[in-house]
Order: structure tokens, then sequence, then C-alpha cells
């Protein structure tokens, strides 16, 4: 910890501020003792200085984090607004190892998740929903049913293609939210706010491609980062992830991705993209600061990765619903499919109860092309035959070692079929 900056998380007085020319060095004009003065807790603004600018501006990497959580409103995201926690409320810290992994990089402290605080039956049992939600969440993340849509108040990149940057003639186009859809030091960009995530098997690890790994050229897309999961593997659960989509660079020889040297150093700096707009220079210089060689041909291709969606958590009552999920119950048949009517018991009411994506446009969001979707999560694309309610969960044969209570409805089925 010989070269940590404690101000940057240890400030209160919000004007702590780095130099970006200055590696890590603060900004000169800096009262540094007016500020030292005021040491105290993190917050969010202090954590979020560096996290919500992931990528290099705000909201541009995470689709879950942006300026938004320095004070975020309720709906945006139930913890920080609505009961104004603090990263380190979660993130709690021991002798500076700060809990939480990252879906990008390898290195971590200490895993932190909904359950330590929630439990994996969270769902309190006072009502008649809760006994299958609780059931849920054996398959499936909180956060799918949770956080419906990320990016919830202000709209993140979902799109950059870095092989379109240097055309210092090109107008930037403003989208439906005011952002630019072209910079000519950065590219090409598609943003997008309240979007749905993809959803994919998830067993809490993540296959990386690292700086110097070999990559297939020929593939349609590379995966940069991707879940590992499967639908037949107990211990995985569909999990919600952002997708970022782009065009980056890679050795056209040596099949791996290129680092450019952006930012020039100083005037004498004649390698910098930002100066030269010279790719070839730019990744001579880049892949040595790397420690890697370059062949000297560089080549475009298309990446994805998958960043998954930890926070904006929505009001208990902003869930996804049921019918969200379960296209056979928005039918002649709800919970009497398998259960015996009550005439006291309003079944339409139940399975309705959840996220309305008409309020949640009429509030602003931009969610138009989701009212009234059903089959959410998309049950073949995650290895379903169709809605389990018809078709069966994903254990029709007990998984050894498990009693009948473990598999769900298809342990116990046959009892209550009609
Ligand atoms: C990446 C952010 C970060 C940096 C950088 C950082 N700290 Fe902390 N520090 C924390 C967090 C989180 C806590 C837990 C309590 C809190 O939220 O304030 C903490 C707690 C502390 C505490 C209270 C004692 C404890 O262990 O709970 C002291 C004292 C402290 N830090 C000093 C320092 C010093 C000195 C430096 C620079 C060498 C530094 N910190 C750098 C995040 C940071
Ligand atoms: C309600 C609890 C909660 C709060 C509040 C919270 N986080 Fe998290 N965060 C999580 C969970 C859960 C994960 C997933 C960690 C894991 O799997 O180990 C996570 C993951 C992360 C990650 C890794 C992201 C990735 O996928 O690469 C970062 C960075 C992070 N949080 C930063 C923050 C910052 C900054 C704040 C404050 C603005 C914050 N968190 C507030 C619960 C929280
Ligand atoms: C000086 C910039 C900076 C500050 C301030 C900062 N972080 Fe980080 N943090 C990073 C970087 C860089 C990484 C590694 C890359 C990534 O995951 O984005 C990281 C990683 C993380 C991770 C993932 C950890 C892992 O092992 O994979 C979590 C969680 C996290 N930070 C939470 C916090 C919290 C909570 C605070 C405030 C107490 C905080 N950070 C303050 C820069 C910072
Ligand atoms: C550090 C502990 C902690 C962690 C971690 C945490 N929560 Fe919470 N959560 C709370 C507390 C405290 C409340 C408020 C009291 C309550 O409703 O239980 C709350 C409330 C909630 C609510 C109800 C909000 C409402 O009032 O409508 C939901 C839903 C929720 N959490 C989901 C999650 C999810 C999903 C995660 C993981 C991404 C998570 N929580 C992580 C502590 C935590
Ligand atoms: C299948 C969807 C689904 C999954 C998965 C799910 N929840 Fe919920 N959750 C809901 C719904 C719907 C409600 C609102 C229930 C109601 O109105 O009674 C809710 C309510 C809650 C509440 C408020 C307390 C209550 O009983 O009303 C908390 C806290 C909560 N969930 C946390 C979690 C956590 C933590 C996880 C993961 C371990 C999780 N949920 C997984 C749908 C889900
Ligand atoms: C996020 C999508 C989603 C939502 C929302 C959802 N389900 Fe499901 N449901 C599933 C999946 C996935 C399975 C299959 C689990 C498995 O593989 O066994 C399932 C299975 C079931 C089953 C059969 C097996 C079991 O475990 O109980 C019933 C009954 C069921 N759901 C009822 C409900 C009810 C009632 C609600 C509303 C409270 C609901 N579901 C909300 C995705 C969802
Ligand atoms: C596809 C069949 C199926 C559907 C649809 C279904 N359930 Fe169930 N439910 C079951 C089975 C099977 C059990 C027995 C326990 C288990 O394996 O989960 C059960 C158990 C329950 C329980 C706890 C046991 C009890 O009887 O007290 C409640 C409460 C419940 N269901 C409510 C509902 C409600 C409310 C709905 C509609 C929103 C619903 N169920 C829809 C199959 C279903």
């Amino acid at each position: 910890m010989s070269k940590i900056d404690c101000l940057v998380c240890h400030d209160t007085t919000g004007t702590y501020e780095k130099s970006p020319t200055k590696a890590g060095m603060p900004v000169p004009s800096l009262d540094l003792t007016k500020i030292a003065k005021k040491v105290g807790h993190t917050s969010r603004q202090s954590c979020g200085t560096c996290h919500f600018s992931g990528g290099g501006g705000d909201a541009v990497k995470h689709g879950d984090m942006s300026k938004d959580l320095f004070y975020p409103k309720r709906n945006c995201d139930v913890h920080m607004g609505g009961y104004d926690f603090q990263c380190s409320d979660c993130h709690e810290t021991q002798n500076h190892k700060i809990s939480g992994r990252s879906s990008s990089v390898p290195v971590t402290e200490a895993t932190q998740e909904c359950e330590v605080c929630h439990t994996r039956t969270p769902h309190y049992g006072d009502d008649l929903l809760d006994h299958h939600l609780n059931r849920h969440c054996e398959h499936i993340d909180c956060n799918t049913c949770h956080s419906p849509v990320y990016a919830k108040c202000s709209p993140t990149k979902v799109w950059w293609d870095w092989s379109k940057a240097g055309d210092k003639t090109r107008e930037p186009v403003l989208d439906k939210y005011g952002m630019p859809d072209y910079n000519w030091k950065k590219g090409e960009f598609r943003w997008k706010e309240s979007a749905k995530p993809v959803y994919a098997w998830y067993r809490g690890a993540m296959e990386r491609v690292i700086l110097g790994d070999q990559i297939d050229l020929d593939a349609p897309v590379i995966n940069i980062t991707e879940p590992v999961g499967a639908f037949n593997d107990p211990k995985s659960r569909i999990t919600p992830f952002k997708i970022m989509k782009g065009v980056q660079a890679a050795d056209a020889e040596n099949k791996y991705l290129l680092v450019p040297h952006l930012f020039p150093k100083n005037k004498s700096d004649d390698t910098a993209y930002w100066k030269h707009l010279d790719w070839n220079k730019a990744f001579e210089a880049g892949m040595a600061e790397a420690g890697l060689p370059y062949s000297g041909k560089y080549t475009w291709v298309e990446t994805r990765m998958h960043w998954r969606i930890e926070h904006e958590v929505m009001p208990a009552e902003m869930a996804l619903s049921c019918v969200h999920c379960h296209k056979s119950m928005r039918g002649e048949k709800t919970c009497n499919r398998c259960h015996q009517d009550q005439k006291d018991i309003d079944a339409m009411a139940l399975i309705h109860r959840g996220t309305d994506f008409k309020k949640m446009k009429a509030a602003g969001r931009d969610v138009e092309d989701l009212i009234g979707s059903t089959d959410y999560i998309d049950f073949k694309a995650l290895g379903y035959e169709g809605d389990p309610i018809i078709h069966g969960g994903r254990f029709k044969k007990l998984p050894l070692g498990k009693t009948a209570s473990d598999d769900g409805f298809w342990g116990f089925g046959k009892l209550f079929k009609e």
C-alpha cells in the first residue's frame, strides 16, 4: 500500500481530484491542507470518483453504476437511494481488503453477495408468493427479478467502434438521450437507457481473454469476458449481464488484442494516437509499454464483454412478476393449474404483482418495447424446452444426494397435477 493515494478514498470535501496528465497526482491547484484536515469515512462520492467513470467517462463501462448513484432516487437504487447505503455498507472492508469480485479482473479479495444479508430464502414467507419466490432463488440470481433493466436513470454505452476514430471532420450527432454518436478520439458509440439485460447461466466465475492471449481472428465475435455456467449445473443460476459490444484492434500476425498509446505524455511525444492519428505508431508504443511484440500489421475484430448487473436494485414492488416470465399463467389457468381455486384469493392480482413497465414509461424511462412482455428471460435460449410450468424444470431426474423437495415442482408435481 506504499504508493496508494489515501485521499482519493478518504476525502470528505468532495473537492479532491486527480490530474489526468499527472500519472495519478492531484490537480496542482488544490488546497491539500484543507482536504487533509477533513479526512473521514469513505462514501459513494469517494468510491464513485473512480468507479462511475470506468472506461473513460460516466456510465461507459458498467451498466449499473453512474453518477446517478451520488444521489440516487429510490426507484433507481433502493439501497443507496431508499436507505442511503454507502458503498462500504455492502463492500465490507477488512484491513483495506474491499470485498466484492469484479467481472473483468481475476484478482479477488472476497466475494460479496445479496445472500450475505438476505439469506438464500430472502422472501419473508408471510405472502402467498413467497414460497415459490424462495424456490426460484435456487435457479435464478436475485437481480434477474430485482433489476430487470439496467442503466435505469441515465444511458450507458453499449457499442464502441474504435475503427471509426480519427475523422476530425465528422460532426457528432446527438441521440434521443442527448448523447453523442461520435468522437474523433474514440470512434463511434451507441447508448441505451433502461436496457434489458442478457441472461446466462453463471456459477460465479468468468472466462477472460487477457492481453497476450491468442484469439481466433476468423471468429465472428470475440468474447473478452464470458460467464461460466450451464443449464445442468446445480450451482449455476440465471444471471443478468450488460453486454458491451465493440470493435477493437488485434495484431494480424501475433493474433492477440492490441493496446494503443493514446494520450500524449508531453510535447515531444510523437507516437500518441490523439496527437498524430497514426494507429501503427500508437500500437507500437502501446505494446512496447505492455511488454509484448507488435508485428506491424493490425486488423479490426468485433468484441463483447459481459458485465454482471449487481447494483440498481429496484424497490421490491418493482421486481418482475410471475407473468413476465411465465406466459402459461397469462391464460385461463393461473395458480389453479396446480392448486385448488380459493374464492378469497385474487390470483390475477398475484400473478401480475411487480414491475409495471407502463408506469415506468410514464415516468420517462425508455421501456416502450418491454410493455406486455412475456418470457422475459427467453427460456429456450437458456436450454429449457419452453415455459417450465408446462415443460418442466431443469432437473427432471433428481441430482444424486438431494432429496425430492430440493428438486422443486418435478419432485412433487405428481401429487398436484390435475
Ligand atoms: C480504495 C479506497 C481506499 C484507499 C485508497 C484507502 N482507504 Fe482507508 N479505508 C477504506 C475503507 C472502505 C475503509 C473502511 C471504513 C470506511 O468506509 O471508511 C477504510 C478505513 C480506514 C481507516 C479506519 C481503520 C480501519 O481499518 O477500519 C483508516 C485509519 C484508514 N482507512 C487509513 C487509510 C490510509 C492512511 C490510506 C493511505 C495509505 C488509506 N486509508 C487508503 C478505503 C480506502
Ligand atoms: C446493496 C449492496 C451494494 C452496494 C450498496 C454497492 N455494491 Fe458494489 N456490488 C455488490 C455486489 C453484491 C457485487 C457483486 C460482488 C461479487 O460477486 O463478489 C458488487 C460488485 C461491485 C463491483 C465489481 C463490478 C464488476 O462486475 O466488475 C464494483 C466495482 C462495485 N461493486 C463498486 C461499488 C461502488 C463504487 C458502490 C457505491 C457507489 C457500490 N459498489 C455499492 C453490492 C453492492
Ligand atoms: C483510485 C481509484 C479507485 C477508488 C477511489 C476506488 N476504487 Fe475500487 N477499484 C479500482 C480499480 C482500478 C479496480 C480494478 C478494476 C475494476 O474492477 O474496475 C477496482 C476494483 C474494485 C472492486 C472489484 C474488486 C476485485 O477484487 O475484483 C470493488 C468491489 C471495488 N473496487 C470497490 C470499491 C469501493 C467500495 C471503493 C470505495 C471505498 C473503491 N472501490 C474505491 C479503483 C478505485
Ligand atoms: C449489507 C447488507 C445488504 C446487502 C449486501 C444487500 N442488501 Fe438488500 N437490503 C438490505 C437492508 C438492510 C434492506 C432494508 C430492510 C429490508 O427490507 O430488509 C434491504 C432491502 C432490500 C430490498 C427491499 C427494498 C424495498 O424496500 O422495497 C430488496 C428487493 C433487496 N434488498 C434486494 C437486494 C439484492 C438483490 C441484493 C444484491 C444485489 C441486496 N439486496 C444486497 C441489506 C442488504
Ligand atoms: C423470481 C423472481 C425473484 C427472485 C429470483 C428473487 N426475488 Fe425477491 N422478490 C420478488 C418479488 C416479486 C417480490 C415482491 C414480493 C411481494 O410483493 O410479496 C420480492 C421481494 C423481495 C424482498 C422484500 C421482502 C418481501 O418478502 O417482500 C427482498 C428483501 C427480496 N425480494 C430479496 C431478494 C434476494 C436477496 C433475492 C436473491 C437471493 C431475491 N429476492 C430473488 C421476486 C424475486
Ligand atoms: C425471471 C423469470 C421468472 C419469474 C419472474 C418467475 N419464474 Fe417461475 N420459473 C422460472 C424458471 C427459470 C423456472 C424453472 C426452474 C428450474 O429449472 O427448475 C420456473 C419454475 C416455476 C415453477 C415450477 C417449479 C418450481 O420450482 O416451483 C413454478 C410453479 C413457478 N415457476 C411459478 C412461478 C410463480 C408463482 C411466479 C411469480 C411469483 C414465478 N414463477 C415467477 C422463471 C421465473
Ligand atoms: C406448475 C404448478 C404450480 C403453479 C402454477 C403454482 N404452484 Fe404453488 N406449488 C406447486 C407445488 C408443486 C407446490 C409444493 C411445494 C413445492 O414443491 O414447491 C406448491 C406450493 C405452494 C405454496 C406453499 C405450500 C402451500 O400450499 O401452502 C404456496 C403458498 C403456493 N404454492 C402458492 C402459489 C400461488 C399463489 C400460485 C400462483 C401465483 C402458485 N402457487 C402457482 C405448484 C404450483
